[in-house]
């Protein structure tokens, strides 16, 4: 009984700390994730870079499309469950545990991102010094301000960066 208490806690607090650095874990459903990655329109060979890749589901479904992809992930468990659910893409993804402000990311033609409104703003500053070739974001949910938006569907935003 004690040991499913500490267990918990110790879930429980995984998933709670990450607030402190970005978004809390909430997954995108398939319809989204598909808008996702057409709007993001990558050719097979591409990359995509998915900052808070959960529980992998994204980063599957572009491998799915031939597309490499790249995800972060904070909370330890969920960068284990990423590895095992996109394990038969393996030879397509990499989940990297790690916190996406710190890191140098590596080059990529696409992101996907679902953060908070705080960190929007962040986020674009961030993408302006790592980008080493044109890239493309999509965001889920949130708008970053002051940028303009190159196409929008259902709740999901395309930016451009040349
Ligand atoms: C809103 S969820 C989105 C999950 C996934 N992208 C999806 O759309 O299904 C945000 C994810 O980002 C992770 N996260 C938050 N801040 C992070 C950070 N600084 N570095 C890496 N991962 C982070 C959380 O643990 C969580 O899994």
């Amino acid at each position: 009984m004690n040991l499913l208490l500490i267990i918990g806690a110790v879930v429980v607090l995984l998933f709670g700390f990450v607030v402190l650095f970005g978004a809390p874990y909430l997954p995108t459903l398939k319809k989204q994730t598909e808008t996702a990655l057409d709007l993001l329109d990558l050719r097979p060979g591409q990359t995509l870079l998915e900052l808070g890749c959960g529980d992998g589901r994204v980063l599957k479904a572009a491998a799915r499309r031939n597309i490499r992809a790249v995800g972060y992930e904070l909370n330890p468990v969920l960068a284990i469950i990423a590895r095992l659910h996109t394990w038969p893409e393996r030879r397509l993804v990499k989940v990297i545990w790690g916190n996406y402000w710190t890191q140098a990311w590596p080059p990529a033609d696409g992101i996907f991102v679902f953060l908070l409104n705080k960190y929007m703003l962040k986020l674009d500053t961030k993408i302006t010094q790592e980008k080493s070739r044109p890239v493309k974001l999509v965001s889920f949910a949130f708008k970053i301000p002051s940028k303009k938006v190159t196409r929008e569907k259902a709740g999901l935003y395309l930016y451009t960066y040349r």
